[in-house]
């Protein structure tokens, strides 16, 4: 007996469907594993690895794994002086509150990987705040551990092949909103007295505050990282170097409720004290949406000094500004010798924005002769499109900001521009080939602004092939 066409053709759809849900209910519960190796560059390869789920992780979304990120490293850390450990952290999602990284340890998050930040405060443990800012951003006293911290550490590498960490700061976010905080929101990842850090290949949603923060900290490669956050979302900075020393920042992406990169060295009186500059930061092939920061900004705490900063290649995109200087009386220091060149920029409301009236303190015991001194600051090669204001320079009455150079710039406008395009006050400096026309206090003067021709020793480190292998 013959089956009839169309029957024909719904049995084997029935069939196509069928097979559809099975696999896909194969993949969703019963995990396939692949034996997969995969290839990654690293600062130090390990000679040790291990997996998450050997520490009995569990990646169902919902059971806490600190305890098990815990044990791993504390089990790995016995490996530091034989040849380091990896820890692998395979597919799965992986609830966890903060854990602390150790020395010669190469933390690797998975593609198919999702860390999360648990919402239950009892596993963030509490800090001291930082002695160079002697107060915490968001309460005076503690502060919440990072989901990642490390301090006093050596040889440290955070990467994957484009694994998540995701901080559900959704929570933190109200918390903030609502002014419920006692102790300051912790950060994604926070690194503090360490040499030799890289972190790359990640992508880090939602942080409660801060995405990235090397503190107090030398020799640090941060690339390819994927930083996003809701626009409207409360200091969720992307990448803040602080007081660190070689520091290299490459071919990332952060869309963020606050400055995509902050560029930080302490605050008034205690930043003063500490007295640890941040200087020979490289920042190159960088892209920013921030619609109401900037895609870098120097300060507003810069106390122990920022210098030899070198930014180039950077796009920002509905961005509020570009290498903003904040700074105000109190705060002491410098800001000198930032070079920048190459920037396209497209829906600004500032190209150039200086700011020297930042006045939050950490309490009033600030001094009020504490003058910061900004002076060398080089802009060349700047392309931008509909900019609402070109610049607003603002300096600091009997402190202005001096030798500032802007040259090779073209500035296009909205269809509707304000009308003083260049706003300057107690500024000094010179520019050249820059429409629309600057302000007389900037003459022209034919010069192409420097930018350094030699290189920072953090630009040829090298990084080596390592590998992950298993079953995934
Ligand atoms: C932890 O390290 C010890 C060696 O110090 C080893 O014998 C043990 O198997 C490790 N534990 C796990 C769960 O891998
Ligand atoms: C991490 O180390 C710091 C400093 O030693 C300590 O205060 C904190 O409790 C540690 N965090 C965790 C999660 O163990
Ligand atoms: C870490 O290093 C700093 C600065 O050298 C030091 O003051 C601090 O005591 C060290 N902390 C630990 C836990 O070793
Ligand atoms: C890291 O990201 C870069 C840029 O997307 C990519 O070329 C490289 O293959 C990535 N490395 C790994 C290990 O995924
Ligand atoms: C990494 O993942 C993010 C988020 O899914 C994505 O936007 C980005 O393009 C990915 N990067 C690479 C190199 O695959
Ligand atoms: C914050 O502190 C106040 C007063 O010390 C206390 O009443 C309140 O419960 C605390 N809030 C939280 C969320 O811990
Ligand atoms: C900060 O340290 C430098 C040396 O690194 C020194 O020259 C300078 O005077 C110090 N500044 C303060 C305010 O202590
Ligand atoms: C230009 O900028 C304005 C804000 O000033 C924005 O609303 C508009 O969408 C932008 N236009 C384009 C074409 O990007
Ligand atoms: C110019 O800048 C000063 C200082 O930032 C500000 O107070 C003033 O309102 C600005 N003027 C205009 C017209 O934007």
């Amino acid at each position: 007996m013959e089956l009839r066409k169309s029957q024909v053709i719904e049995t084997l759809i029935s069939a196509i469907i069928l097979l559809g849900l099975l696999s896909s209910s194969v993949a969703a519960h019963c995990a396939v594993r692949y034996a997969e190796s995969i290839e990654f560059p690293a600062l130090n390869c390990r000679k040790h690895s291990a997996v998450l789920t050997d520490f009995g992780g569990v990646g169902d979304g919902k059971t806490s794994n600190t305890q098990a990120f815990k044990a791993a490293i504390a089990n790995l850390s016995q490996l530091a002086a034989d040849g380091g450990a990896q820890l692998i952290v395979p597919p799965g999602k992986w609830l966890t509150g903060s854990f602390n990284l150790t020395s010669h340890f190469t933390l690797f998050v998975h593609k198919d990987a999702v860390i999360l930040g648990v919402q239950d405060e009892s596993e963030w443990p509490l800090l001291p705040v930082l002695p160079s800012y002697g107060r915490g951003r968001d309460a005076p006293d503690g502060r919440f551990s990072s989901l990642i911290f490390g301090t006093n550490l050596t040889d440290v590498v955070i990467t994957g092949n484009n694994g998540t960490i995701d901080g559900q700061g959704a929570y933190w976010w109200k918390k903030f909103k609502e002014d419920k905080l006692n102790e300051t929101r912790p950060y994604l990842i926070e690194i503090m007295y360490s040499n030799q850090l890289q972190i790359s290949n990640l992508t880090l949603i939602n942080s409660p505050s801060w995405n990235v923060h090397p503190i107090y900290s030398s020799d640090v490669i941060i690339q390819h990282l994927t930083i996003l956050a809701p626009v409207d979302s409360p200091n969720t900075d992307g990448i803040n170097p602080d007081s660190c020393i070689n520091t290299r920042i490459e071919d990332s992406f952060v869309v963020s409720g606050d400055d995509c990169i902050a560029v930080k060295s302490g605050w008034d009186q205690y930043g003063i004290k500490f007295n640890m500059s941040t200087k020979h930061l490289v920042i190159r092939r960088f892209t920013c949406i921030s619609p109401d920061s900037a895609t870098i900004a120097l300060g507003s705490e810069m106390s122990g000094g920022i210098e030899d900063v070198r930014a180039e290649d950077i796009t920002a995109i509905n961005t509020q500004s570009g290498v903003r200087i904040k700074t105000a009386v109190g705060r002491g220091a410098y800001v000198k010798d930032i070079y920048v060149r190459r920037m396209t920029l497209n829906t600004m409301k500032y190209v150039f924005w200086m700011t020297g009236s930042y006045s939050s303190h950490p309490d009033p015991g600030f001094d009020p002769n504490a003058f910061p001194v900004i002076k060398g600051i080089n802009y060349r090669d700047v392309v931008a499109h509909n900019v609402t204001y070109s610049a607003r320079l603002e300096g600091i009455e009997k402190d202005p900001f001096t030798a500032i150079c802007i040259s090779n710039v073209n500035i296009k406008l909205t269809n509707k521009p304000k009308e003083l395009q260049w706003n300057c006050t107690n500024v000094q400096g010179v520019t050249n080939r820059v429409t629309p026309e600057p302000c007389n206090l900037l003459p022209v003067k034919e010069i192409d602004c420097p930018f350094p021709d030699d290189r920072l020793p953090i630009e040829d480190v090298m990084l080596k092939t390592c590998f992950v292998s298993g079953k995934f």
